[in-house]
C-alpha cells in the first residue's frame, strides 16, 4: 500500500482536496498518535484555508496514554479541538462525533440566521496514507454505509454518510503526502509502516528505531526480547543481541540479521513492544508557533 509521492501527485491530491472543502464545514485531521508531529502533512494549514479543524489521534492503542494525554491538552491549547481514537475498536468515537457536531455548529446555525433552511454539518477526513482513514470511515459509517453500485466505467456520485442526528461524513478521505524533508519524520514514519521500507533502507531503518527504543523505552526492549542490564549502545550489536535471543542464526551460529530486523520492525508495528509514542508535544515555551 504505501505509495512513492511526485510533484504531480501531490498537486493532484490537493486539487482534489481543495475541491471538497468546497463541500463541508469542518474537517477532521487524522494523526498517528504515536508521531502526531511526524504523521501530519506539512502544508494542511494552507491547504485548508481557515476551515474549522479538529484533530483525531488514531492508533491510540499503541501509543503511550500519558504522552497522547499531553497532544491532546497541547492541541486544546492551540484552540484546535483534539480526541484520541482507535477507530477498528471504536474507542473515542462517540466523542469524535459530538465534537465535530459541536465544531460545525456555529457555521450551520450562522447559515440558518441568514434565513438558509436548517441542514446538517458537513465534514471530511484528511490524513497521510496508513493513518487509518478508511478504517474511521467504516467505523464511524456502521450500518449507514454508502450503498453504491460499483458498476465498471461509472463514477461514482459523492455521498454522505449520516453521523447521528446533524452531521455527515463525506464517505473519501483526503489523501494528503507526509513529511519528506524532515529526515527524522520521515525515518519514524518507516518506523511505523506508513512509508514503505524498501524505499528507505530497513538496516537504517531498525538501527535508528533501536536506538530510539533504547534511549526512550529500554525496558521495552528488556522485556520483550529477554535482555538484562545495559543495552549495547551500538545499534547493530544491540540488533544482533536480539537475534540470538529470538534464534535468528544461519549457519556457523552467525546472526541472520534481515530476519532479526524483520522481527523488531513486525513486533513495534503490531505493539508487541507495549505502547510507544515516538513524537513528544512542544513544551510550552510561550512559543506556541511550532509548525503542525
Ligand atoms: P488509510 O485509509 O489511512 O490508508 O488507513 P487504513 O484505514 O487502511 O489503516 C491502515 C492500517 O492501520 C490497517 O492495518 C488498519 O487496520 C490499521 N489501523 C487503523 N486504525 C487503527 C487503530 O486505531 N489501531 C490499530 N492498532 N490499528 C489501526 P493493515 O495492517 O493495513 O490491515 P489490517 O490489519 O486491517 O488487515
Amino acid at each position: 500500500k504505501p505509495f512513492s509521492w511526485y510533484p504531480g501527485h501531490m498537486k493532484k491530491a490537493k486539487d482534489i482536496i481543495v475541491n471538497n472543502l468546497k463541500l463541508v464545514d469542518v474537517v477532521i485531521e487524522l494523526l498517528d498518535a504515536r508521531i502526531p508531529y511526524s504523521s501530519a502533512n506539512p502544508m494542511l494549514q494552507e491547504i485548508i484555508a481557515g476551515k474549522p479543524r479538529l484533530v483525531a489521534l488514531n492508533k491510540s492503542d499503541l501509543a503511550d496514554t500519558k504522552v497522547t494525554k499531553e497532544w491532546v491538552a497541547y492541541f486544546r491549547q492551540q484552540g484546535i479541538p483534539a480526541v484520541a481514537v482507535d477507530a477498528p475498536q471504536g474507542r473515542g468515537i462517540k466523542q469524535l462525533v459530538s465534537m465535530t457536531e459541536a465544531l460545525a455548529k456555529p457555521m450551520t446555525d450562522k447559515l440558518v440566521s441568514k434565513g438558509a433552511k436548517p441542514r446538517a454539518a458537513r465534514v471530511m477526513i484528511l490524513g497521510i496514507p496508513n493513518v487509518g482513514k478508511s478504517s474511521l470511515i467504516n467505523r464511524l459509517a456502521g450500518s449507514n454505509k454508502a450503498k453504491t453500485a460499483d458498476k465498471p466505467g461509472v463514477t461514482r456520485a459523492k455521498q454522505w454518510i449520516r453521523l447521528g442526528g446533524n452531521l455527515e461524513l463525506l464517505d473519501t478521505p483526503g489523501i494528503l503526502w507526509p513529511k519528506f524533508e524532515d529526515m527524522t519524520a520521515g525515518l519514524k514514519l518507516a518506523f511505523t509502516g506508513a512509508i514503505n521500507d524498501e524505499a528507505i533502507d530497513r538496516e537504517l531503518i531498525t538501527g535508528v528505531f533501536l536506538q530510539t527504543m533504547a534511549e526512550m523505552y529500554p525496558d521495552r526492549l528488556r522485556e520483550r526480547y529477554k535482555l538484562a542490564g545495559d543495552l549495547p549502545s551500538e545499534p547493530h550489536e544491540l540488533l544482533e543481541l536480539i537475534g540470538r535471543k529470538r534464534g535468528c542464526l544461519v549457519k556457523g551460529g552467525i546472526v541472520d540479521t534481515e530476519k532479526a530486523q524483520r522481527i523488531v520492525l513486525t513486533d513495534f508495528r503490531s505493539g508487541k513492544l507495549g505502547t510507544v509514542s515516538l513524537d513528544m508535544p512542544p513544551q510550552d515555551d510561550g512559543m506556541a508557533e511550532d509548525e503542525q
